[in-house]
This record gives C-alpha cells, sequence and structure tokens, in this order.
C-alpha cells in the first residue's frame, strides 16, 4: 500500500471544513445548556482537538469512548467499545464526534449504548462520510465531507495504526496499482 502523490483533502480545505463545522454546531447551542464532546479515539483525535478549540459552546465537556472495528483496510463487522466508567451523560446534550463514517456499525453501537445513558439530546459530527459503503443507516447531523469509496489515511486516520500525525487525508493504494 501506498500513499496518492497529492491530498485528497489539503489543510486549508480540513481548516475551513472544521471552522464551518463548529458554526453550525454552535449555532444550535447558543442557550447555555452546554454540551458534551464525546469523541472516538483514536481516529478523531486531532479533528476534535482543532474543532473543540474554534467551538463557541459553553460549559463544553470532553469525554472519550473506544471503538475498534478494523483491521487493516477491512471491517470486521464486530465493535468493540471501551467506555470510561465516569462517562455520566444523563440529562446531558451530547456530541459525538467521529473521523469517518463507513459502514455505519461502529458509530451506531456508539449511539445505542449513549441513548441507553439518557442524554438531554445526541448528535453526530463526522468528518468524512462514505455514503456508498453504508450498512446500517446513520443519521449524522454535522458532515465534513462525503467522498467516494477509498480508503483514506491522515489526519487522525489510520491504517494499521500508521499515518495518523499526517496533516492532510491522503488515499491508501495497492502499490501494484
Ligand atoms: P464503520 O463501523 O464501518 O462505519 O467504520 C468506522 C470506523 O472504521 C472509523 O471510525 C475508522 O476508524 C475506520 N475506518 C473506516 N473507513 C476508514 C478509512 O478509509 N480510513 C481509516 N479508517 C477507516
Ligand atoms: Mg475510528
Amino acid at each position: 500500500m501506498r500513499l496518492s502523490e497529492r491530498p485528497l483533502i489539503a489543510q486549508a480545505e480540513i481548516d475551513e471544513c472544521v471552522k464551518r463545522l463548529a458554526r453550525d454546531i454552535a449555532a444550535r447551542h447558543q442557550d447555555g445548556r452546554g454540551l458534551v464532546l464525546v469523541v472516538v479515539l483514536k481516529g478523531a483525535t486531532i479533528f476534535a482537538a482543532d474543532l473543540m478549540r474554534c467551538l463557541d459552546v459553553h460549559p463544553l465537556r470532553i469525554e472519550y469512548i473506544r471503538a475498534k472495528s478494523y483491521d487493516g483496510t477491512h471491517s470486521m463487522g464486530e465493535v468493540e467499545l471501551i467506555v470510561l466508567p465516569d462517562l455520566s451523560v444523563a440529562g446531558q446534550r451530547v456530541l459525538v464526534v467521529e473521523d469517518i463514517l463507513d459502514t455505519g456499525r461502529t458509530t451506531t453501537a456508539i449511539l445505542s449504548a449513549l441513548e441507553n445513558a439518557n442524554p438531554a439530546s445526541l448528535e453526530l459530527c463526522t468528518l468524512l462520510d462514505k455514503p456508498s459503503r453504508r450498512v446500517v443507516p446513520v443519521d449524522a447531523q454535522y458532515v465534513g465531507f462525503s467522498i467516494d469509496d477509498h480508503f483514506v489515511v491522515g489526519y487522525g486516520l489510520d491504517y494499521r495504526e500508521a499515518y495518523r500525525s499526517l496533516p492532510e487525508i491522503y488515499v491508501l493504494e495497492p502499490s501494484n496499482g
């Protein structure tokens, strides 16, 4: 596997997109009730760090949830969730921050786990969406970029834990292709 020669999404486009998403989220949360950001580890960490610094919503609480469903470039179908014991969201407004929506299985598992904890509201923000890959329908209120069916890396997204620290988003292509 190798990186595409040019980024699929450049840094300036990501910056612009993060600001737009932050504006859209803030516009719906201006009544002082605040928001709990539930950041999905590990892929969404860089996106969430940029997003929260632009987000004019107060008070803003940051929590984390860990999800694992991929082995290399293949979705395994089964989703493993690790929830910290102090993740209490009852009566709170919650926004899940995801790196990418693919089959929708991971996000569905996360949303239903959080729904069971009785939040006041539950929304989803994803940086990337691959709608053509969807197996389980998922409703995302905030979507950064809709992309074709590529395996992408960078800006938090990995291939076997590599490439997360790239500042731009690249397509991972087969070396012989
Ligand atoms: P889903 O459960 O199939 O929707 O998969 C969602 C998770 O799979 C994401 O949170 C990512 O961690 C991972 N994933 C899906 N597509 C990609 C990709 O193109 N690059 C890197 N990770 C991906
Ligand atoms: Mg992920």
